[in-house]
């Protein structure tokens, strides 16, 4: 039986241990804020109804999830996990099927084990949550089990001793059909010494009730709440350990893991070579076989089979290498294309530019592209020959087959197969600085 899925996300919360003007669930772990990994956690699991619940003060999480494609209910009061919960059962109408509370502080979770909580609730009971083996329980609510069935949720500040001694926590995710809303939901109440609507009373209420609540096991590192900076830090620590481990496993060279970070969506072929201290921001693709050396800041750039990038390259958004192109030491490039073969080597910014196969650009070429106002485009033919430290100003074209003679300041167009030379005309003055040395050293030695 095919079940209908619904996802709550909660980020009504006040941010307030994270000391921060933005709202916390905006706040980015792999380059992607906390609330966007909730919606494509949700996204994943096939939901049909996805809806962010945003406190009223929280203009930034309602724009922000309205922009992730997520419905918005709002929590006009902060009154507890259960009062937010609630705030969303209108936009939810009359939904029926399966319900999933997902914390949009918690950005680790894996598809794989939603889903097994989805499975647990869709299989034979009324609700499930996922669980997990705290090694410093602390404030966590925490699971009370008869078995593999769910008794209890009791929350840290309601527990007794006994019960705190548990290491069985709750990470927050709760499943439940669509019925416990009018049936158990509106059950729940403040009477405890926070004064706040516990959604995790939920699970006491319905044993009560005879109905039945599971619960399935996440490891700890998925299921980190962030609620600081710090917890910011453990966070993005973990994601970038997670993506460093499947890089490695899916056949990626990282000469130094714990120096390579990555973004949520980069994507790195097999057999790809990574050195030490190299940083990809949002948007790379690496293909088979490239070799990136150490000291390389990479973002929005597809980067072909066999090419090489850095030592110390900077590639920004829309930087595209063809087969076996280098890009070397010092080297910027921006919306950039480097065509099959061609080499941009040494000390070089390559910006709004077109450049055909085979190319050599030389060391210090500098691509004008900005004449204070606006943007122009520099646009190179095949097997173009660029002199060391040579200006080109754009809006510019060269021609294939063309040779631009060393230290030259292109302005105008070159057609193909011709030698440019733009600079000063060379004179050599034969035995001036013989003369000019000999006459130095003799006022000198007369002062
Ligand atoms: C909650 C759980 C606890 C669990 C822990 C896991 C409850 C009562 N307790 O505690 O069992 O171990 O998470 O991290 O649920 N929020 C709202 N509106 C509110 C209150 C909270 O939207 O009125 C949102 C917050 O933005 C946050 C989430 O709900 O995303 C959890 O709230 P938080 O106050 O952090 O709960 P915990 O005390 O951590
Ligand atoms: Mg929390």
């Amino acid at each position: 039986m095919v079940h209908k899925r619904a996802a709550i996300i909660l980020a009504a919360g006040k941010s307030s241990r994270m000391k921060s003007s933005l709202s916390k669930v905006l706040h980015c772990v792999g380059g992607q804020s906390m609330l966007a990994w909730s919606a494509s956690l949700a996204r994943a699991a096939n939901v049909s109804r996805a809806i962010c619940v945003a406190g009223s003060d929280n203009d930034d999480v309602k724009e922000a999830a309205e922009n992730l494609g997520l419905d918005v209910a709002i929590q006009k009061k902060q009154l507890g996990t259960a009062n937010a919960v609630m705030a969303a059962k209108d936009i939810l109408g009359d939904f029926s099927g399966s319900i999933m509370v997902l914390y949009a502080d918690t950005p680790l979770i894996q598809i794989e084990t939603l889903e097994k909580v989805f499975n647990s609730l869709e299989g034979e009971a009324s609700a499930a949550v996922l669980g997990f083996d705290a090694r410093e329980p602390n404030s966590y609510g925490r699971l009370v089990t008869e078995g593999d069935k769910l008794i209890e949720i009791v929350e840290a500040k309601e527990a007794s001793p006994d019960q705190l001694s548990i290491s069985l926590c709750n990470s927050g995710i709760i499943a439940f059909s669509s019925e416990e809303f009018d049936e158990t939901l509106k059950k729940i109440n403040n009477e405890n010494s926070k004064g706040e609507y516990y959604l995790t009373d939920l699970i006491k209420i319905m044993c009560k009730e005879g109905k039945v609540s599971t619960f399935v096991m996440a490891p700890e590192h998925e299921v980190l709440g962030v609620n600081s900076r710090k917890d910011l830090a453990l966070a993005e620590k973990s994601f970038q350990t997670r993506m460093r481990n499947n890089a490695m496993e899916s056949g990626v060279t990282l000469r130094d893991p714990s120096s390579v970070y990555f973004s949520y969506d980069t994507i790195i072929e097999r057999d790809a070579d990574i050195a030490s201290n190299v940083v990809f921001g949002l948007g790379v693709k690496i293909s088979r076989g490239a070799i990136i050396h150490p000291f390389c800041d990479i973002q929005g750039s597809f980067i072909s089979k066999g090419s090489k990038v850095g030592p110390f390259a900077r590639l920004r958004q829309g930087s595209f290498l063809g087969e076996n192109a280098k890009v070397g030491n010092f080297v910027e490039t921006k919306n950039a294309q480097i065509s099959k073969g061609t080499k941009v080597n040494h000390l070089s910014y390559i910006g709004d530019a077109e450049i055909g196969e085979n190319c050599n650009i030389g060391a210090g070429t500098i691509t004008c592209n900005y004449d204070g106002y606006k943007k122009h485009k520099t646009i190179i033919g095949k097997n173009v020959f660029v002199g060391t430290n040579s200006s080109l100003v754009a809006p510019i074209k060269i021609g294939d087959q063309a040779f631009l003679g060393s230290g030259g300041v292109i302005t105008e167009d070159v057609p193909p197969g011709s030698l440019a030379l733009a600079r000063a005309k060379q004179i050599n003055k034969i035995d001036w600085a013989y003369r000019f040395r000999a006459a130095q050293i003799k006022r000198k030695k007369s002062e």
